[in-house]
């Protein structure tokens, strides 16, 4: 049988990271730990694979995510499984299983690749990476004012500041918002023929949905639509304004945008996303919100929740743009050894230069080659210092140490004194 030779490639809307890019992922991914530590919220490693049913209970049997964008199939014992889409509802299923919200409160956070079947483009990719937050047991506005400080600080630290901006809104209670949705109802029903068929089919499964139509017909419709915050309690009204006034007295801005909804329908009260103009339609960095009524909803006693995730993919997008992150050097010393005799010489003083020097980093070239090429890499490498080890230094016990970053005359020191040499020269 012959087989095709035919190179295979990454599955459509799923890519590779790249090391040159590496070094802003792990920017974003440090500062975000780092930060979160710095508030109290502990990590929580959660599975990429989960039941069905658990996403389908906790987003929503009728939102896109749902309805069209989840990676399901059966295992080997026909059971129905998915990669998870988002972090939330897994969460909340994990602490639940292992009693961690039982008469306690919870900080947590976690990270790593979600899988949704959307339509790729520049932004939106079928497996991204996300880290989130989610935290258990606060009721009050104090904590999604906190969260989103952190997060204020998080985009200030990666000196993204000011290519991003909070949008705000509140959904109210659970059972005001079902009030909301029948005014809704009404007004759309009364434009039935203006509506674009997505929103006809919304209109008996999830109206609130509309509101976040992208549809250009529909926009001066959805603008002109009731507004939620007409429809609130006076609870869920203290709430809002109690939250923007903690925001207000800690100078973080903020703009209230009535139509926002998001895609999932977990959410009760406080909505709210970072979004960006740099990314053209893919705007949102971070997004999140209260939900209040999920635990219950999967098996728990009730439990105030609020929670985000950022869309790291996003997040280096925007960093790349603004220049901020520079690719390190892989090498602080090359050692490059001209013979195979030097080989076994070289490679025992750099293995002991590693005991001495904590956190060096030096590259050996085991490639061999022409003295050329050999230094033709230890450029590329980004070295301060070469160490040559070849035919000379081998009789005479010696290093031959070349700066390559600086105009200085190379220098000849003793074998024994390299992690001298080194410690002072770096
Ligand atoms: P989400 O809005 O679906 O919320 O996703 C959060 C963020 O993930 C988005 O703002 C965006 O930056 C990023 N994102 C989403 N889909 C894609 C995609 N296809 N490609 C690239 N990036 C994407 C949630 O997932 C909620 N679980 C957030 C949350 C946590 N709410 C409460 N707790």
């Amino acid at each position: 049988m012959t087989q095709s030779k035919q190179a295979i490639t990454a599955i459509r809307g799923i890519k590779d990271i790249l090391p040159e890019e590496i070094s802003r992922w792990h920017f974003v991914e440090n500062t975000f730990k780092s930060i979160l530590t710095g508030y109290g919220y502990q990590e929580i490693r959660l599975p990429i694979l989960e039941k069905t049913a658990l996403f389908a209970r906790s987003i929503g049997e009728v939102t896109d995510i749902v309805e069209k964008e989840m990676y399901t199939f059966d295992d080997r014992n026909q059971e129905s499984l998915t990669l998870r889409p988002e972090g939330t509802a897994q969460c909340v299923r994990s602490v639940l299983e292992h009693g961690l919200i039982h008469n306690q409160s919870q900080k947590l956070w976690y990270s790593g690749p979600m899988f949704r079947y959307e339509r790729p483009q520049k932004g939106r990719y079928r497996q991204f990476y996300q880290a989130g937050v989610e935290s258990f047991g606060l009721a009050g506005p104090e904590i999604e004012a906190e969260q989103l400080l952190m997060m204020a600080r998080f985009f200030k630290l990666l000196g993204l500041e000011r290519c991003v901006s909070l949008q705000l809104n509140t959904l109210g209670s659970f059972s005001a918002r079902m009030g909301y949705q029948e005014a809704l109802v009404k007004y759309f029903t009364a434009r039935i023929d203006e509506l674009d068929e997505e929103s006809k089919r919304r209109l008996t499964s999830n109206p609130l949905r509309i509101l976040d139509s992208k549809h250009p017909q529909m926009q001066a419709l959805v603008k002109a639509a009731p507004s939620i915050l007409d429809y609130l309690t006076p609870e869920s009204l203290a709430h809002f304004e109690r939250l923007q006034k903690i925001l207000k007295v800690s100078h973080l801005s903020f703009s209230i945008e009535p139509r926002l909804v998001r895609g999932l329908d977990y959410y009760t009260e406080t909505v709210y996303e970072w979004v960006t103009q740099d990314l053209g339609a893919q705007g949102a960095v971070c997004a999140g919100g209260r939900y209040d009524i999920l635990v219950e909803q999967l098996g728990g006693k009730p439990t105030p929740a609020v929670g985000f995730a950022i869309g790291i993919e996003r997040i280096v997008a925007l960093l790349e743009l603004e220049g901020q992150v520079a690719t390190p050097s892989i090498a602080d010393v090359y050692c490059v050894f001209l013979t195979l005799d030097a080989v076994l010489i070289g490679l025992p003083l750099v293995e002991n230069a590693r005991n001495h020097i904590a956190n060096i980093k030096l590259v050996a070239d085991l490639a061999g080659g022409s003295v050329k090429s050999q230094f033709k890499r230890a450029d590329k490498s980004g070295a301060k210092l070469a160490v040559i080890l070849g035919e000379d230094e081998l009789k005479n016990e010696t290093l031959t140490i070349k700066y390559l970053r600086e105009d200085k005359p190379q220098v000849t020191i003793e074998q024994k004194s390299l992690v001298a040499f080194l410690l002072g020269h770096l």
